[in-house]
């Protein structure tokens, strides 16, 4: 039976991988999530798969060398999928020390871990094993008036602390494959959407405050556009990557939908609208008066837009919900887990939310 290794899967992404990966392969593959269980770490997001016996959850941090070796010495993992980090850019604007331990230390002791526990004495690998590194677009910079698209080629950019320190993880994985060919995959995947995503991201951010009445900020003039992709599909692409991808090969993600960012608002106000009954007191409460322009974020990206050609070319993946449909989906799960939003918006969520917005 094959093992995955998969870091921050109590996270939005790598919660949504852990059930897509069960949906797809159910008992013929086993899991093990390695997750330190920060505010962004959520085990509710993987309630209706932890009794199962071929998911195992370890709390454990991804700088601790110690504990991650021991993980690899206990178990024999085949595949490690890299997820946990960092991921909030404007966190990383105030606090930029914990990215770079997270995002580059982290990532470092990930890549010698796999490598200590995979190499043989003549320096090559153990047949079939796979080390994916989930990095970012945003590792690229910012697309301006006239530019086309990130390729694979695309020269690293990164402006704000986060991507700077995605970028770093990222050429330390390439590193690996370059200086020992250690067995690597890297996906550069544009902005997700969907269940279990941390309301302090766009999306669930609108969703919860404007079925709460509460106004709807907008960074700048709201004309920065993101490339929108729903996060199974991200799941979908990360599995043919391991199964299909050339080694030591970079793979682009990504929605093939562009949008500003107050078109993702005027859609989901008027989705809210469409999906709340007559009845439910929520309908007068969501309204486009909430929407209020604040102060915008520090060497905010102005677009980001990938071109996904190289994935489908050689891997036949292609982005398949379309963004009308993804919407509605993650409405809906916002609905159904009205708990959810509650739990993790109380408490230390409150406190951040007080505090980045206050200025705005
Ligand atoms: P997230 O913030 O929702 O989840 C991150 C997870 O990592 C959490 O469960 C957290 O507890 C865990 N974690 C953080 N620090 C850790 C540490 N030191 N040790 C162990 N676990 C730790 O993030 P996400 O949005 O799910 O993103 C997952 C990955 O995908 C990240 O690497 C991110 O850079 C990348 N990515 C995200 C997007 C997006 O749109 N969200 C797009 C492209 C790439
Ligand atoms: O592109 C991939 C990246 O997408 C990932 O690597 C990051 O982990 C992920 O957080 C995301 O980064 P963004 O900064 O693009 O996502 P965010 O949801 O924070 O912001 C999306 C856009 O919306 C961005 O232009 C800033 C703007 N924004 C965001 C918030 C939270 C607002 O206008 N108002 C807000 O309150």
């Amino acid at each position: 039976m094959r093992t995955y290794l998969v870091t921050g899967g109590a996270g939005f992404i790598g919660s949504n991988y852990i059930h897509y990966m069960f949906r797809k392969y159910g008992d013929s593959i086993r899991i093990i999530n390695v997750d330190a269980l920060t505010y962004a770490g959520n085990l509710e997001n993987l309630k209706d798969v932890e009794s199962q016996d071929n998911y195992t959850f370890i709390r454990a941090d991804i700088r601790d060398r110690e504990a991650i070796e021991r993980i690899f010495a206990e178990n024999d993992i085949d595949r490690v999928v890299h997820f946990a980090a960092e991921s909030h850019v404007d966190r990383s604007i105030r606090n930029p020390e914990i990215f770079v331990e997270t995002n580059v230390l982290g990532t470092l002791v990930m890549l010698n871990a796999a490598k200590k526990a995979w190499e043989l004495p003549d320096g090559t690998y153990k047949e079939d094993k796979r080390f994916l590194y989930v990095s970012t677009d945003e590792v690229y910079g910012s697309l301006e008036e006239g530019d086309t698209y990130f390729y694979e080629t695309t020269p690293f950019a990164p402006h704000s602390p986060y991507s700077a320190s995605k970028a770093s993880g990222d050429m330390l994985t390439k590193a690996y494959w370059d200086t020992y060919r250690f067995p690597i995959n890297i996906t550069s995947c544009s902005n997700n959407y969907g269940p279990y995503q941390f309301p302090e991201k766009l999306i669930p951010l609108i969703i919860n405050n404007a079925l709460q009445g509460k106004k709807l900020p907008v960074y700048g003039d709201g004309k920065n556009v993101r490339d929108w992709l729903y996060v199974d599909d991200h799941a979908k692409a990360i599995d043919m990557v391991q199964e299909k991808g050339r080694l030591g090969e970079r793979y682009n993600i990504g929605g093939h939908n562009e949008k500003q960012n107050i078109e993702i608002i005027n859609i989901i106000l008027e989705t809210l609208q469409d999906m709340l009954s007559e009845d439910d007191p929520r309908k007068a409460l969501v309204s486009k008066d909430l929407i209020t322009y604040v102060e915008d974020r520090k060497g905010h990206d102005r677009r980001y837009a990938i071109a996904p050609d190289k994935i489908k070319e050689e891997i036949g993946w292609y982005p398949e919900t379309m963004f009308k449909e993804g919407i509605r989906l993650t409405i809906q799960w916002f609905f159904e887990h009205e708990d959810w939003m509650k739990n993790v918006t109380n408490g230390d969520y409150q406190k951040y939310y007080e505090e980045m917005y206050q200025t705005k």
